[in-house]
């Protein structure tokens, strides 16, 4: 790498999964902060699925990525360099970094990380950041459950879904798990504690969902959407509550909802409400230390899967999750 920054800059957008081809790298001179501004290397890329929406033209939670510009990526980060009194070089910092090696920001962009001595540093870009407090916020705040209410959760095995499923189970819920392949639906239920875990991939889902939850489901924590929310919204009871967290089964393109499903909302007087985690951010200091105990406690299993390669890996690791092939959280090391 030397001093010289590699940048990743998209010149084209994607109909369907992002490749290569849909990007230009240059390389160019390290950057020199300003007047109190640092200066970040990045360490770790995180690959959330919601990055390939991003690449569209039309906006989604963030103003579109313009064409011709460096990709926007969130980074976990060391100050190397520091015009401010606000951060000191050596500090591990959480940002906006993009694809690239280092990036020249304000202090105020950027969030210190102090990590724990017993948990690894990138867990502070994975459970101990964002994909928490969305677990967390969606199931306290939208689905507010009740003891012994029934919670389907989709995409459960993934960092996002995995911690809503352990997190429906501290607060009392029954808990059942929908993901792709016995090894992901066995770590569901023999570690993380939950219920049962339906596999999508070779299990019939309204079958196994009329076997799992014959008394009707109370709640439903949302990231996939198509076929398996229709089999889920098909089966809730009166009052259920749907948090909207993703719909990941659409973010290449393409994917349908029943609008028959869509009726059960209001047959059973439901509420689905779809959130961002941005809505929540005013919650970080308070419920990170919570997510963090039950992680040092051992209530809280995790995977992080780090994926070596620098930032070349960006485009498989992004494949890995639209297939399912990921094991966990996945972030990318620089
Ligand atoms: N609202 C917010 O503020 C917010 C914040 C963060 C994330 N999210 C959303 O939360 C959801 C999960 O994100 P994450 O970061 O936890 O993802 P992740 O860990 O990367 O997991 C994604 C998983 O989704 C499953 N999947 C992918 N394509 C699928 C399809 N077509 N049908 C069914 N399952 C599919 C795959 O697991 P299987 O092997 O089980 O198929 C994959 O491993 C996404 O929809 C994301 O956009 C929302």
């Amino acid at each position: 790498m030397g001093n010289l920054n590699e940048q990743w800059r998209l010149i084209a957008r994607p109909d369907d999964e992002a490749s290569v081809d849909h990007f230009e790298v240059s390389e160019s001179e390290k950057p020199v902060p300003g007047d109190n501004e640092v200066l970040v290397r990045n360490l770790y890329l995180f690959i959330p699925p919601s990055m390939r929406l991003w690449m569209n033209e039309k906006e989604s939670y963030f103003p579109a990525q313009q064409l011709g510009e460096v990709m926007m990526g969130i980074t976990l980060g060391v100050v190397e360099e520091s015009n401010s009194s606000d951060l000191e070089v050596g500090t591990y910092v959480n940002g906006m970094g993009g694809w690239q090696n280092w990036f020249v920001t304000q202090s105020d962009q950027l969030q210190p990380v102090s990590p724990h001595p017993d948990i690894p540093l990138e867990t502070y870009r994975t459970v101990l950041d964002v994909q928490g407090l969305t677990a967390y916020q969606g199931i306290t705040e939208v689905c507010k459950p009740k003891t012994g209410e029934t919670l389907v959760v989709t995409a459960a095995a993934g960092s996002v879904g995995s911690l809503a499923c352990q997190i429906g189970k501290i607060m009392g819920a029954k808990v059942i798990g929908i993901a792709g392949g016995a090894e992901k639906c066995d770590w569901l239920t023999s570690e993380c504690g939950i219920d049962a875990a339906i596999d999508y991939k070779s299990e019939n889902v309204a079958e196994r969902l009329d076997e799992l939850v014959p008394e009707g489901i109370d709640m439903i924590y949302e990231n996939v959407g198509g076929p398996i929310m229709d089999a889920l919204l098909d089966r809730i009871n009166d009052h259920a509550r749907i948090a909207l967290c993703g719909l990941i089964s659409s973010y290449n393109g393409g994917g349908v909802q029943s609008t028959t499903s869509l009726n059960q909302i209001v047959i059973k007087t439901a509420r689905i409400e779809g959130f961002l985690v941005r809505d929540y951010m005013h919650e970080y200091e308070r419920v990170i230390p919570i997510l963090q105990d039950w992680v040092l406690s051992n209530k809280l299993k995790y995977k992080v899967e780090v994926i070596d390669g620098g930032i070349s890996a960006t485009i498989g690791a992004m494949s890995n999750i639209f297939h399912g092939r990921n094991k966990g959280v996945q972030l990318v090391r620089f």
